[in-house]
């Protein structure tokens, strides 16, 4: 991790990216890779998370073990994009809570608009995952997190698929204490604040929208 940055440049990871970015990948396959991807993300942002002592028996003999509590882990997709890489997440977490936080960008400001949140009732009390594929300006995760603060919420960390430096210097210097994890980060936003090389629009992509 280098300035609170971990990119996922895993060979894996390399591999997906190359048909995510792809035009000619269609709604399905988007999807899929979109899910894979959010996987091997999760993989390395849940680095840290906290377990706690338990036992198991196996054939042979009792043994200390370990066990993450899902029941303090808070998954935050930004709508609608954000919900391509939930169940990957819920897959190795089911005991997850999900809230979903509603933001759009206004095409014209490239200013984000909130319309929904709905957020667990403890989730100052949890390890939050705010996920979202595409990390642009910044604008729409920053808000997102200035949401989840005034509702107290503390361990926060960002997911991300496709990052760019515009992004991430917004979101370092709003929120300095959010740990972000890509797998890629891209060469620079163009003149209507689309990633570049990027993949496009990744709410259409992955939802057939256009
Ligand atoms: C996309 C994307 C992010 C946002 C990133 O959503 O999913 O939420 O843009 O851009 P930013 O970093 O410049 O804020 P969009 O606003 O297109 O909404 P949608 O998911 O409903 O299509
Ligand atoms: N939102 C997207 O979906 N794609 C971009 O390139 C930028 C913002």
């Amino acid at each position: 991790m280098v300035n609170n940055v971990t990119v996922i440049d895993h060979p894996l990871v390399k591999h997906k990216l190359t048909f995510l970015r792809s035009k000619f990948t269609d709604v399905h396959i988007f999807r899929e890779l979109m899910r894979e991807l959010a996987m091997l993300v999760a993989y390395e942002a849940t680095r840290d998370i906290p377990v706690e002592d338990t036992f198991c028996e196996t054939p042979l003999m009792k043994t200390s073990s370990y066990m993450i509590s899902g029941q303090l882990i808070a998954l935050v997709p930004i709508l609608r994009a954000g919900l391509g890489m939930v169940d990957a997440m819920l897959q190795f977490m089911p005991m997850a809570k999900v809230g979903h936080i509603g933001l759009y960008r206004d095409h014209q400001t490239l200013q984000p608009v909130q319309y929904y949140c709905k957020l667990p009732t403890y989730i100052h009390n949890m390890d939050v995952f705010v996920l979202d594929p595409m990390l642009a300006t910044g604008g729409s995760v920053a808000k997102a997190i200035e949401i989840l603060k005034e509702k107290s919420a503390k361990r926060i960390r960002f997911l991300c698929i496709i990052s760019c430096p515009e992004g991430i210097k917004h979101l370092q210097e709003t929120h300095p204490d959010v740990n972000i994890y890509t797998c890629a980060v891209d060469d620079r936003l163009n003149e209507i604040g689309y990633i570049l090389p990027g993949l496009g629009d990744a709410g259409d992509r992955l939802y057939g929208t256009k």
